[in-house]
């Protein structure tokens, strides 16, 4: 596409990021995003809030405050009961007053297959943007949510999932980026991204892709969802799991230790997972702590920010 640039223009399409970014003023600039997708849990209501949950995260990851919202829904009116689409807004509009987001409006169409997300505007400071690159030799990388909604998710529609599993993806997928966020802004934070489609380690591939560094995930200090190992073994892998793997498998360097299964878990699509940053090593501990108290107990030191080998990912 023929790209235009602007001044004002922090962040475009051309940088493969989280959201867009403009500058209004010298001390303010919008944050602007936009996600949807169709269910990945039955009820209509969690579908909402997890959907709103997922697009709210972009900003997030940014470093900005979302501040208003439109729901974008598409919608089989002739098949499907207006009361599932009430139900899914309900859910939505629930995690954007947990996020002190206004809803300002929407658009709605008729669809065969159901969809729902938001376009989140919010705003930051110009000199405050994070991005995916910028990690520095010698940060250490914090995880916010354990990974493994992807593997779940699939099992459960095959009817596989144990409960436990379930309610725990469930609450992962749910939960806002929102606390993670303003804790991670106390320490100045360098690269930032959510984990989503691309999984952990697609996510980290972008973060080294074309820098002069490289990323150590520690594979055995990735907090992962209760039952994904097992599912994984069974095979329960969603396709783009393993398009994420395929894709990138050229920029990983995997000791010998890591199992297949654990290779694609740490490369699982997830569904509004947690927020991926790097910070210097003086910073992480402390910090790492106050997520821990924050409640965001799974939240966990999972890799390292190297000089070599540039530009891949090592797994130990
Ligand atoms: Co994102
Ligand atoms: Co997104």
């Amino acid at each position: 596409m023929p790209l235009i640039s602007h001044p004002n223009l922090i962040v475009g399409i051309e940088n493969a990021e989280d959201a867009g970014v403009y500058k209004l003023r010298e001390d303010l600039a919008i944050v602007q995003t936009l996600d949807f997708f169709t269910p990945i849990v039955d009820d209509p209501y969690t579908f909402g809030q997890v959907a709103a949950a997922n697009s709210l995260s972009d900003v997030y990851a940014m470093g900005g405050k979302p501040v208003v919202a439109m729901n974008i829904v598409c919608f089989p009116i002739n098949k499907m009961d207006i009361s599932i689409l009430q139900d899914i807004l309900k859910g939505g509009l629930n995690k954007m007053r947990e996020a002190e987001v206004l809803l300002v409006g929407g658009h709605s169409v008729e669809d065969n297959e159901l969809k729902y997300g938001l376009s989140v505007t919010g705003t930051i400071h110009p000199e405050k943007v994070l991005t995916n690159k910028g990690a520095i030799t010698g940060d250490k990388l914090i995880l916010t949510k354990p990974l493994g909604t992807g593997i779940i998710n699939t099992a459960l529609k095959r009817g596989l999932a144990h409960e436990h599993s379930v309610a725990e993806s469930i609450k992962c997928m749910t939960t806002l980026n929102k606390k993670a966020a303003e804790l991670m802004k106390e320490v100045e934070v360098h690269a930032c991204t959510d984990i989503t489609g691309f999984g952990l380690l697609g996510h980290a591939c972008e973060m080294v892709e074309g820098q002069d560094v490289g990323i150590v995930i520690y594979s055995s200090a990735v907090p992962i969802l209760p039952g994904t190992e097992d599912l994984a073994q069974m095979g329960l892998i969603p396709g783009g799991t393993i398009r994420n793997r395929d894709f990138r498998l050229s920029m990983i360097e995997r000791s010998t230790e890591i199992s297949d299964e654990r290779l694609l878990i740490l490369f699982d699509a997830q569904t509004s997972g947690g927020l991926l940053f790097a910070l210097s090593s003086q910073h992480s501990e402390g910090l790492l702590k106050r997520l821990h108290e924050g409640g965001i107990r799974d939240a966990a030191i999972v890799g390292e920010v190297v000089s070599e080998p540039k530009g891949k990912i090592v797994t130990t």
